[in-house]
């Protein structure tokens, strides 16, 4: 099978054509899809229409699984069918069955945000396949954090590169404390872990600045008020679609980004609408 590559844009993401993930890939198609992940960052499949278990094969090419911490969930396809959803999948939805969410993430805005910023070991990557898109509304961005670090003034960069900055798992990246955690009132009692503000990529070895999410940060050892003004000057240089690969999605398409070199955010859409994502997240290593 050959398959073609061709880059979405000037900044960052490409299109693979001429793949149907049903099979297993050759050792050489694998090696090259993981080559074109790390090189451009976001990689869309297209026209794929996968069970849970080929979807989890696949992932398999790019690394190890995370089993994923928050959710285990059934939902009814299409066919009317109960599904059972195995745990390495998570179902992001704003589907309701008999009241109850199918899924994460409701139908609201998630900002921009870097998965599981969280934890000691953010995931590596995350694949999303789309089992169900609205007919407008949920685009979900990826924003290029290389180029973040490379666009700041230098005196910017010299100040923040002995920095870290402390992450707080409450809320999710649409702003809904999460079950189990008590809301974060004073951010200087956020008790991290804390990852350094520029981090170097562990298999690219490109350096990247690592925001993680904005709401609950703070720069460890810094006064709140000036933890805080730093951030949002930071968070400034995210504004204004910069470094931005955009994608409208169709059902069908899988998408799989470098968790280590892009922030990402959706957009809200209309919550009269049914959207359905297979999710799997690749595990990652410790930032430095
Ligand atoms: C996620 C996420 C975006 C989307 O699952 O981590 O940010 O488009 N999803 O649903
Ligand atoms: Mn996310």
């Amino acid at each position: 099978m050959s398959i073609s590559i061709h880059p979405l844009n000037a900044v960052l993401g490409a299109e693979v054509e001429g793949l149907d993930l049903r099979n297993p890939l050759s050792a050489d198609t694998a090696s090259a899809l993981r080559n074109a992940w790390l090189k451009y960052k976001v990689l869309l499949i297209r026209d794929q229409d996968l069970t849970c278990e080929q979807q989890i094969a696949f992932s398999k090419n790019f690394g190890e699984l995370e089993a994923p911490v928050m959710t285990l969930l059934k939902y009814k396809e299409g066919s009317g069918q109960k599904t059972e959803i195995p745990p390495e999948i998570t179902v992001v939805s704003n589907v309701k069955e008999n009241g109850k969410p199918i899924g994460q993430l409701g139908n609201g805005e998630a900002f921009w945000h870097s998965d599981s910023n969280f934890i000691e070991d953010p995931p590596s990557g995350g694949i999303l396949h789309a089992k169900e898109i609205p007919p407008a509304g949920g685009n979900t961005a990826f924003l290029d954090t290389a180029a973040l670090l490379a666009a700041l003034p230098e005196s910017l960069r010299e100040k923040i590169k002995t920095l870290s900055c402390k992450h707080d798992p409450s809320l999710s990246s649409t702003g809904t404390l999460r079950k189990d955690f008590e809301p974060l009132t004073d951010v200087s009692k956020n008790r991290g872990p804390a990852h350094p503000l520029i981090v170097t990529h562990p298999e690219t070895n490109e350096k990247s600045l690592f925001l993680g999410r904005r709401l609950n940060a703070y720069i460890a050892d810094l006064d709140v008020a000036e933890s805080d003004s730093l951030l949002d000057e930071l968070w400034e240089y995210t504004q204004g679609n910069r470094f931005v690969y955009e994608h409208t999605w169709r059902v069908g398409d899988l998408l799989i980004w470098d968790n280590r070199a892009v922030l990402h955010r959706r957009d809200s859409f209309d919550d009269s609408h049914r959207r359905v994502m297979h999710k799997t997240v690749l595990k990652g290593t410790r930032p430095h």
